[in-house]
């Protein structure tokens, strides 16, 4: 896509349409408040055309074989392949992530687009015993119909794939909204799959906000609602989707993720563990760390060793190796994460680390303001209207009752929560929140670690590392309120396949299982 002054639309039947509506939003960089395209904001008209296609085209999708579907995800991972730099800056410029983040989005995207695309060659259902010697009984699979996606902005092209290359092949049809804050990504990926020259209707998709976003997941068209983003949208749709009967919703929501320094935890990789959880994506990833449960024995030197760090680590201009947190994603965000800031202090915080407000020297050349910046070359100035935000870290006393402890900041807000005894008290605190996501373990004792891998109340499981970064072909999502299915990767074919046991019988005569008698008793016995 050029940066030229054209307004994007939606893509709906295999045509590239402006839609119904006339308002416009603008996609930002939240680096620099620049605005870098423009987008079609889709109505309720626009979803309903958009849901039609998907409808219409299902039949004829659903008749082509896995493999002859997977074809035309093969030619998308080799375009995600060939343009990772180019696509990771786009990512980086969109939603704010530095650099190398930016690519392994676009990573993350290929090595899912791949497992689903090489998956059609793998084997679908199961071949089962059966009670009685002449029957053959099997699971198959059938696709569910039509997959609505809703997809966030912190993963801008990894996530919409883990949605719907697995929706697509396993033979449904898709209608997909992109965050509002990154319809650039969303446009280029719809691009994608329309050189890659999938039949109209296939993959539908539209530009704009929430009422957008539940137009899809309400209507009734839609079989199954594949969601990733905030807990306040996902259990509103869970509940809802929930109440109607055929229809399942999947979604994927947030975490107050936890990381458990034990004793004898090696203090290099707790640090290091803890670095990464709580301040890559600048705090903003699902999976991100805002709560370090540090054993007594070992909390004064982590504490001082972390906060050394946070003190230190490089905000700035994402697109800049050397920095390690880019912006934060909007003013809006930036409010909401100085509000938890507030809260904590509220609670009774002892505050170690407060860089949310950044002093002007330590952000990127030019955020100061417009004047030094001036002096400063080309891009100066540029980052002014920035969202910045930076690493807020404080130590408080355990408290089942501390909100600060169990609502979700989705920021570089970090919590250090010192415990004495055994691994009873340590779970006990790491456990007590009502998200259940992702969490580490940092130990050199294998009987506490696997404690950590059988009690945490979590869906994904580290020891010794930090609880950021799954690969794609694992299981990805949690427990309690942090999802209710799992919409990435394997285990999303559970949501958008059926599941049909098929028995077939070898023999002509008809013999039950459980014992139940076949005789047909009538009148005349
Ligand atoms: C998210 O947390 O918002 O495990 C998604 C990870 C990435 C996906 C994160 N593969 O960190």
């Amino acid at each position: 896509m050029s940066q030229q002054r054209q307004v994007y639309g939606h893509h709906i039947g295999g045509e590239w349409t402006d839609g119904s509506g006339s308002e416009t939003f603008a996609s930002e960089n939240p680096a620099t408040g620049e605005e870098l395209a423009r987008f079609r904001r889709a109505t309720a008209t626009d979803v309903d055309a958009a849901l039609a296609a998907a409808e219409d085209a299902v039949d004829e999708w659903r008749s082509l074989s896995h493999i002859d579907r997977a074809e035309y995800l093969w030619d998308i991972y080799h375009e995600l392949r060939d343009r990772t730099e180019e696509l990771g800056e786009i990512v980086t410029k969109e939603c704010g992530k530095e650099i190398s983040e930016g690519r392994a989005d676009v990573i993350e995207a290929y090595h899912m687009v791949e497992w689903a695309a090489a998956n059609a060659r793998h084997p679908h259902g199961d071949v089962i015993p059966s009670e009685i010697a002449s029957k053959d009984a099997y699971m198959r699979r059938k696709p569910r119909g039509v997959v609505g996606c809703v997809t966030p902005w912190n993963f801008p092209v990894a996530i919409p794939f883990w949605h719907m290359a697995i929706a697509l092949v396993e033979g449904n049809t898709v209608v997909w909204k992109p965050a509002e804050q990154t319809p650039w990504c969303g446009q280029i990926i719809a691009e994608m799959f329309a050189d890659a020259g999938v039949p109209d209707g296939v993959f539908n998709m539209i530009q704009g906000f929430g009422d957008a976003g539940a137009a899809i997941t309400d209507d009734e068209r839609v079989d199954t609602v594949l969601f990733t983003g905030s807990a306040e949208v996902g259990h509103e749709i869970a509940s809802k989707v929930g109440g109607e009967p055929g229809k399942l919703a999947a979604c994927e929501m947030g975490g107050k993720n936890g990381i458990i320094v034990a004793d004898d935890a090696d203090l290099d990789v707790a640090v290091h563990s803890a670095v990464m959880s709580s301040f890559k994506t600048t705090g903003q990833r699902c999976v991100s760390s805002e709560r370090l449960i540090v054993h007594e024995d070992v909390y004064d030197e982590f504490t001082e060793r972390f906060v050394d760090i946070a003190e230190d680590v490089t905000v700035g201009d994402p697109l800049d190796e050397d920095t390690f947190m880019g912006p934060a994603i909007e003013a809006d965000h930036v409010e909401k994460i100085h509000r938890h800031n507030e809260l904590a202090r509220e609670e009774g915080a002892e505050v170690l680390v407060d860089r949310a407000k950044l002093g002007d020297e330590e952000i990127p050349a030019g955020h100061e303001d417009g004047a030094a910046a001036a002096a400063d070359g080309e891009r100066s100035g540029s980052f002014a209207n920035g969202h910045w935000v930076g690493p807020f870290v404080y130590e408080i006393d355990y408290d089942p009752d501390l909100r600060c402890l169990k609502e979700e900041c989705f920021g570089p807000h970090v919590a250090l929560l010192k415990y004495s005894g055994g691994m009873d008290r340590a779970l006990e605190i790491h456990n007590d929140t009502n998200y259940g996501l992702a969490g580490a373990i940092i130990s050199e004792d294998y009987r506490k670690i696997h404690r950590f891998r059988d009690e945490a109340e979590i869906g994904l499981a580290y020891a010794n590392l930090p609880c950021i970064g799954a690969e794609v072909h694992l299981p990805f999502g949690g427990v309690k309120q942090s999802g209710n299915g799992y919409p990435s990767a394997r285990e999303v074919i559970e949501a958008v396949t059926e599941r049909t046991a098929f028995t077939l019988n070898n023999s002509t005569d008809i013999e039950m299982a459980q014992g139940l008698s076949a005789d047909i008793t009538t009148g005349d016995d």
